[in-house]
């Protein structure tokens, strides 16, 4: 994470919003805000503490996947840029876009790989530098967002009982227009346009909608395609949002609120990188045991949507 914390009194001294809107709105407290460091320096951070905790060695890294949707370049990738400082030089790298369901998509990407065959294990990343997309000045948007970045490391072994067992994802890209953020339209000498960025723009109430519905649906289509009980799933790790969001689809899916962590207070919403962030304050809390089955959930821009049972 990034070190800046910036509170909700912060922001209210710079715009018209408050510590009460945004925390009864949202759950939100602080965020942190890079100054210097970019979406490739977060994920490579992330990226170095996942190799120790795994204890491998950045050379034998066969693939590197991160999902980000605010990288640095066009090219080359974020993850050329990891894979430049953190010395996995046998590894293949690409970034993936998914937004806020980005480190899902990477992680059942990854696991497909493994698979298949092709590798033999994978450093997956989820990565976003939020506060260089939001308008500042936009209160409806900004008040929501943080960066951070966050990793894990996943290795093929025969082992029926522990891993990752499935995922599921979905896309609606006729929905797509309600979360959005543009890149460069066509500028060039034949339609004379200058070059032009925009900055994120957000429909939160439709949003809000989609993700009621959608990730108890799709959470509840992974545990009937596996045969899982949802009172076997230890924790559901979803997509750091908004707690509202994440109460509904505990409520939706009729089970305590205390199954679905959250972390969102301390960071706000930092994309691709909230559960892989989640999972990363709860495993050094040793609040992770061995043989526990996790649900990970992720929905965001696209509109994309996913879902992923593993056991710790
Ligand atoms: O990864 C997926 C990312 N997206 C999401 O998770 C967003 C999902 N959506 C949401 O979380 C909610 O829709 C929001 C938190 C974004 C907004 O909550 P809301 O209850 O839907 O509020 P609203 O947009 O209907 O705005 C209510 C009022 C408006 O004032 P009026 O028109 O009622 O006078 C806004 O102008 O709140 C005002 N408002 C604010 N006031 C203080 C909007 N932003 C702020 C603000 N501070 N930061």
């Amino acid at each position: 994470m990034p070190e800046k914390r910036v509170t909700n009194d912060d922001l209210a001294k710079i715009m018209d919003t408050s510590d009460e809107w945004i925390r009864s709105r949202t759950g939100i407290g602080e965020r942190r805000i890079t100054e210097e460091k970019t979406t490739a320096n977060l994920a490579a951070g992330a990226a170095r503490k996942a190799l120790d905790d795994s204890g491998m060695e950045a050379c034998e890294i066969e693939l590197i996947l991160v999902a980000t949707s605010t990288p640095e370049y066009y090219f080359p990738n974020t993850a050329c840029e990891v894979q430049a400082a953190i010395g996995a030089e046998n590894a293949a790298a690409f970034d993936l876009s998914a937004a806020c369901s980005g480190f899902i998509f990477a992680l059942n990407t990854a696991h497909a790989f493994l698979q298949s065959g092709m590798y033999r294990n994978a450093l997956v990343i989820g990565a976003d530098v939020m506060s260089k997309v939001v308008d500042w000045k936009d209160r409806s948007t900004c008040v929501l967002f943080g960066d951070g970045a966050g990793a894990v490391v996943i290795r093929s072994e025969d082992s029926e009982k522990e891993g990752i067992r499935q995922g599921i994802m979905g896309s609606e890209g006729k929905g797509g227009e309600v979360l959005t953020c543009r890149a460069r339209s066509n500028a060039n000498f034949l339609t004379g346009k200058e070059p032009d960025t925009d900055y994120l723009y957000m429909n939160g109430q439709e949003v809000f909608k989609f993700a009621v519905k959608k990730v108890p649906e799709c959470i509840t289509r992974l545990l009937e395609e596996t045969k899982t009980e949802k009172e076997e799933i230890t924790y559901f790790l979803l997509h750091q949002a908004n707690y509202r969001i994440i109460e509904a689809a505990a409520k939706r899916l009729k089970l305590p609120i205390e199954k679905f962590p959250m972390n969102i207070e301390h960071y706000g919403n930092t994309s691709g990188a909230s559960i892989p962030i989640l999972l990363d304050e709860m495993n050094r809390r040793g609040e992770l045991k061995r043989g526990d089955k996790l649900v990970l959930a992720g929905f965001g821009a696209g509109l994309t949507w996913g879902a992923m049972l593993l056991t710790w």
